[in-house]
C-alpha cells in the first residue's frame, strides 16, 4: 500500500478511536437498568429498548474519554485539545447509538435486530457532529472513517459474539 494511503488510514483510526471505544465498551460492561426505564413510546414499542442501559452509556463515556486523555499523553499535546475531543467523540457515539435504537424501534425492528448502515455508521456520524466545534478532520479523513467503520464494526461485533458478549453476530 502506498505510504500516504497508510498514513490516511492511521490518521482516521487515531481520530475516531474514542468513538470506537465508547461504542464497544457497553457490549462488555453494559447491562442493568435501561435508559428508557422500560417505558413505551406512543406507538406501543419501547422508546430505546432494553439494549440501551445507563451502565453501558456511562461506561462508554468514561472509556472513550480515557482514550482521549491517553491520546493527549502520547501526543504530548495540550489537554485542551484531546480531552474535550475524546469526550465529545464518545458522547456523540453514544447519543448516535441511542438515536439509532430509537429509529429502529419506530421501524418495528426489535432489540438486537439488524438495521444495515444505521447500525454501522449512525454512531460515527454523531461522533463527528459533536466533535466538529473542536475539530473536524479534512474530508479525506472523514471519507476514510466512513469506509473503514462498517467492516471494523462488523468484525468486532463478530468477535464479541464468539466471545459470548453479544447474542447476535452483527
Ligand atoms: N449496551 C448497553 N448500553 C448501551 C449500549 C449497548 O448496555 N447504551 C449493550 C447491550 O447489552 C446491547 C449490547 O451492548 O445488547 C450491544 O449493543 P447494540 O448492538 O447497540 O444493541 P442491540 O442489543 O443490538 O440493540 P438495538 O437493536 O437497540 O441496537
Ligand atoms: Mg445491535
Amino acid at each position: 500500500m502506498p505510504n500516504d494511503l497508510l498514513q490516511l488510514l492511521g490518521t482516521a483510526i487515531w481520530f475516531i478511536l474514542p468513538a470506537y471505544v465508547a461504542n464497544a465498551t457497553p457490549v462488555v460492561l453494559g447491562g442493568g437498568t435501561p435508559i428508557d426505564g422500560g417505558r413505551l413510546f406512543r406507538d406501543g414499542h419501547p422508546i430505546f429498548g432494553s439494549g440501551k442501559t445507563i451502565r453501558g452509556f456511562v461506561a462508554g463515556l468514561v472509556a472513550g474519554s480515557i482514550v482521549g486523555v491517553l491520546q493527549g499523553l502520547v501526543a504530548g499535546q495540550a489537554y485542551t485539545y484531546y480531552v474535550p475531543l475524546g469526550l465529545l467523540l464518545a458522547l456523540g457515539a453514544l447519543i448516535g447509538d441511542l438515536l439509532g435504537s430509537f429509529i429502529k424501534r419506530r421501524l418495528n425492528i426489535p432489540r438486537g435486530g439488524a438495521a444495515p448502515v444505521l447500525d454501522q455508521l449512525g454512531f460515527v456520524v454523531f461522533a463527528l457532529l459533536l466533535a466538529s466545534p473542536v475539530m473536524l478532520p479534512r474530508w479525506e479523513v472523514i471519507l476514510t472513517i466512513f469506509i473503514i467503520t462498517p467492516p471494523i464494526h462488523l468484525a468486532t461485533n463478530f468477535v464479541g459474539y464468539k466471545l459470548g458478549f453479544k447474542s447476535s453476530p452483527y
